[in-house]
């Protein structure tokens, strides 16, 4: 199997996303001067600059240190994939402890375990390391250096956790609700909406406060929830938040830039009020011209001009940003 490394480990990097979220994070990712290579389901495989921003809107980011062709779909296949690993350049430092996850697209008669035991054992005998395998859902030691294994259209990509813990996993989100919002699907909200310095953005549903965090600074925020706002307040604390029922928000008519939110869905968290109730309030409080950004599984609300729409797969559900104006 031809093996092909990237120019230098650090500058190639393999990013992963929310299904569905691969565009926006590529957009985020040639802001900053990335070169994206290649694009597929929950991946994009890019060069980046020497300084690079940790993007907000993609999940998990490695430092590529191999990428070879998709080995096939055999057994057989993967032990080739352990044999080229076996003798590529590798270029990385020595750590005592390493662990592998690894994914796999399209049909094929080994797991994705299978795909991180073998790519695991190559690693430990170069690196003189203990492979600490996530079979039986094990957990790998702390200080584990983290690998990652993808196979999909665009090949195998092997690469090391270079920004801990996972770009999804945010400092500042400390207090949590049912049904909180991953924050990198609250970072691509707040890219779709099209937010501006200076605009009045309020959450009328906003739980944990992930999406007013995430909302830039230079915004006047604001977040209300009928269940209390204490996760929020210690979240966003500099984000005014208050107890309120969505239908009837003490705003001024027409005095909202955004509505942005993400209401509940009936699933993990209990509605009190309908959707087409939110949305009347919500059209009371906004401008004209204003913008209603949701993550849910309506359609869009009638009598409202659509922006966009994108559907994404969260944790097994597969609901829908949608951005239409006033
Ligand atoms: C899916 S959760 C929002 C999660 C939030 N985006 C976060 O990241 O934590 C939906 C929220 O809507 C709230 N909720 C339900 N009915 C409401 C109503 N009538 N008015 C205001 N909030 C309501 C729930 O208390 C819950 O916090």
């Amino acid at each position: 199997m031809p093996a092909h490394r990237r120019p230098a480990v650090g500058t190639s990097l393999f990013a992963r996303t929310v299904h569905g979220l691969e565009q926006v994070a590529e957009a985020e990712l040639r802001e900053q001067g990335c070169t994206v290579h290649a694009v597929t389901p929950r991946q994009l495989v890019l060069t980046a600059p020497a300084v690079l921003r940790p993007p907000r809107t993609v999940d998990d980011l490695f430092d590529l240190v191999l990428a070879v062709p998709d080995p096939g779909a055999t057994k057989a296949d993967l032990d080739a994939l352990a044999r080229a690993l076996a003798s590529a350049p590798l270029g990385v430092p020595p750590a005592p402890v390493l662990s592998v996850s690894a994914s796999t697209a399209g049909r094929r008669t080994y797991s994705h375990l299978d795909v991180a035991d073998a790519v695991g054992a190559v690693l430990a005998s170069r690196l003189g390391a203990v492979y600490a395998s996530r079979r039986d859902g094990a957990k790998p030691p702390p200080g584990a250096a983290d690998w990652r294994v993808t196979i999909d259209a665009s090949g195998v990509h092997i690469g090391l956790r270079g920004v801990r813990p996972p770009l999804h996993r945010r400092p500042w989100k400390v207090a949590s609700v049912p049904g909180t919002l991953h924050p990198p699907v609250a970072a691509a909200m707040v890219r779709l909406a099209g937010i501006r310095a200076g605009d009045v953005v309020v959450d009328p549903c906003c739980g944990a406060g992930t999406l007013l965090a995430e909302a830039p600074p230079g915004t006047f925020r604001a977040g209300s929830d009928r269940a209390g706002v204490a996760a929020a307040r210690t979240n966003a604390p500099d984000v005014p938040s208050f107890t309120a029922d969505a239908r009837a928000l003490p705003y001024p008519t027409g005095s909202v830039d955004h509505v942005l939110t993400n209401p509940p869905w009936d699933r993990q968290v209990t509605s009190h009020g309908t959707f087409a109730e939110f949305v009347g309030e919500w059209r009371r409080v906004l401008r004209p011209g204003g913008r209603l950004t949701y993550l849910g599984p309506w359609d869009p609300p009638p009598g409202w001009r659509l922006v966009s729409r994108h559907p994404i797969s969260l944790f097994g559900t597969r609901p829908v940003i949608t951005v239409c104006a006033r």
